[in-house]
């Protein structure tokens, strides 16, 4: 098919609404991205646009009328909540979900007794609305799972040869698709933010919810509200790792990259190759360039991409809703220093995790040898503990262990203060020297608060006969020795609530179950 190459002029508008009406496909520019439109209530042609897309069929489509009032005669009923939206917003980036009347067909609907409707705020968008003399079907005008077109160049990219004709119109003013909000439901819920945010919706309406999903993605048994949701989507063909990190630490990190681009804000300084989307402080700049961003990393070969958090606010929502699928909820948190927290009882096989992640690239900090650094000779925190346990603690520098260890294990309360010193002075030194990615080796896991530190943790259980053999042969101690060890552990219960992940040492092969492990953690 020869697609057609279309300017914004009246007799091209008159031109594109004629091949709408026959039946045929046009993409068009909106304020939010490009739309890829067929005649609504034309079921034949609104099946070109789920073949042209690559759309799997249950994902529904938006449909877009030039007036307000065209909009009854698509509903069921226009809810009190619905007009109040209709008037206080449209037209606008917003599309309100409502039961559907019967002029609906399935293909648009995707098969729910629901219909999406929308009226644009740009002036093309409208022009050939009403050039066309129907409601318009329209997704975004991108192949399915790439992201979205917010330029007439994006879409040849895409649909050349695929569609009838291409209106060449201006960069589209948001760059991300309209709020998706669904009135169809108890509470009024944003299936898809956009840059009408929630704060605005509630001002209008009163409570409204945000989807579970927008942030966090579907989990596997999860049905989903907007079938939308469940697809992969904005993927670019590079692998996009979301950095959650301050501007310093971000620059730092990304700047020792090789073979990889950044995706940044304006202002952060990066020395390896990068794309920026927007500044950090103005989330409409950013979702305004995001699309063309992910787009250009393509173009220019990108295959390894760390992507700056935007925040997640206002339309920031929306625009951390995107990348983050661009990212395949992919995440690399130097907020949280720690990738992997390890703990496990004595005798599990702690040790032999560790030396496996270590092979393959992790770092690893072991907290017992970070426990001797706190108390090593000059230790800036022996005068912590002297000030709490006594001056006498220190003898030339040096710590008195057996001292300490009379004062600090004499009641529980002393204990706990002994601990309340170390543990945050070890976190500290551990911290400080973390490189992405590592493992807070840590026995005490829990107990000195890592796991808080951490962005995920695994916890390694092996049964009683086999820990105590272990014990045995590893420290030369006789079984009497060994079980009063055990009995001072918590037991399997304890690990495997506490953690995000229970590797299970009875035999099973160790390496596979942390490959699996791994694979849902990075
Ligand atoms: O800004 C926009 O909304 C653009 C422009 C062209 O108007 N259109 C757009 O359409 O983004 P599309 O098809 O790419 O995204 C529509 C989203 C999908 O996630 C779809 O699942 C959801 O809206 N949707 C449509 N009808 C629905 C319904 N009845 N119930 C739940 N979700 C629906
Ligand atoms: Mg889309």
């Amino acid at each position: 098919m020869k697609t057609k190459i279309l300017s914004t002029s009246e007799y091209d508008i008159a031109l594109a609404g004629e091949i709408l009406k026959n039946g045929g496909l046009v993409a068009f520019p909106t304020e939010t991205v490009y739309g890829l439109g067929a005649d609504a209530l034309n079921e034949d042609a609104v099946k070109k646009i789920y073949i042209a897309k690559g759309r799997p069929s249950d994902n529904p489509l938006i449909v877009h009328v030039a007036e307000k009032e065209d909009i009854a005669p698509l509903v069921k009923e226009i809810t009190p909540a619905a007009k109040a939206l209709i008037d206080a917003f449209f037209p606008a980036p917003l599309t309100i979900i409502l039961p559907k009347s019967d002029k609906i067909g399935n293909t648009v609907s995707g098969g729910l007794n629901t219909v999406a409707v929308r009226m644009p705020q740009n002036e093309t968008a409208r022009a050939l609305i009403k050039a066309a003399g129907t409601p318009i079907a329209a997704p975004s005008a991108n192949t399915s799972g790439l992201p979205s077109p917010t330029r007439a160049k994006h879409v040849i990219d895409d649909m050349k040869g695929k569609i009838d004709a291409v209106i060449n119109g201006e960069d589209c003013n948001f760059g991300i698709e309209s709020t998706v909000i669904t009135l169809a439901a108890e509470v009024p819920t944003i299936l898809r933010p956009g840059a009408v945010t929630k704060e605005m919706l509630e001002a209008v309406i009163g409570r409204v919810e945000v989807a579970a999903a927008v942030l966090e993605g579907m989990k596997n048994n999860e049905t989903a509200a907007s079938p939308g949701m469940k697809y992969k989507h904005y993927a670019p063909k590079a692998r996009v790792m979301l950095v959650n990190a301050s501007r310093e630490k971000y620059e730092s990190f990304v700047n020792t990259k090789k073979d990889a681009f950044a995706l940044c804000f304006e202002e952060d300084h990066i020395t390896i190759p990068k794309i920026t989307f927007g500044k950090e402080c103005d989330d409409l700049s950013q979702a305004k360039e995001i699309f063309d961003a992910l787009r250009r990393l393509d173009d220019m070969g990108a295959k390894k991409v760390y992507a700056r958090m935007p925040h997640k606010n206002g339309v920031g929502m929306a625009v951390y809703n995107r990348l983050i699928r661009a990212a395949a909820f992919c995440i690399i948190d130097l907020e949280q220093p720690f990738t992997i927290g390890l703990t496990g009882q004595t005798g599990a096989g702690k040790g032999y995790i560790g030396k496996y992640l270590e092979a393959l690239g992790f770092q690893i900090l072991d907290t017992d040898a970070y426990a001797r650094k706190v108390c090593e000779k000059n230790s800036p925190y022996l005068a912590v503990l002297a000030a709490e346990f006594g001056n006498d603690i220190i003898e030339n520098g040096n710590l008195n262990r057996q001292l300490l260890a009379d004062r600090a294990f004499c009641s529980a309360e002393k204990t706990e203060k002994l601990n309340s010193i170390l543990h945050p002075a070890i976190l500290a030194l551990c911290r400080k020297d973390a490189v992405f990615p590592c493992v807070l080796d840590a026995p005490l896991l829990f107990e000195c608060r890592g796991n808080e530190m951490s962005y995920k943790t695994i916890a390694v259980t092996a049964p009683k006969e086999i820990r105590k053999k272990r014990i045995m042969e590893r420290d030369g101690i006789t079984a009497a020795q060994a079980e009063n060890r055990m009995n001072a552990q918590k037991s399997d219960a304890f690990y495997q609530n506490h953690s995000d992940f229970t590797v299970i040492n009875d035999g099973r092969d160790i390496k596979t179950q942390i490959n699996t492990i791994l694979e849902e953690i990075l």
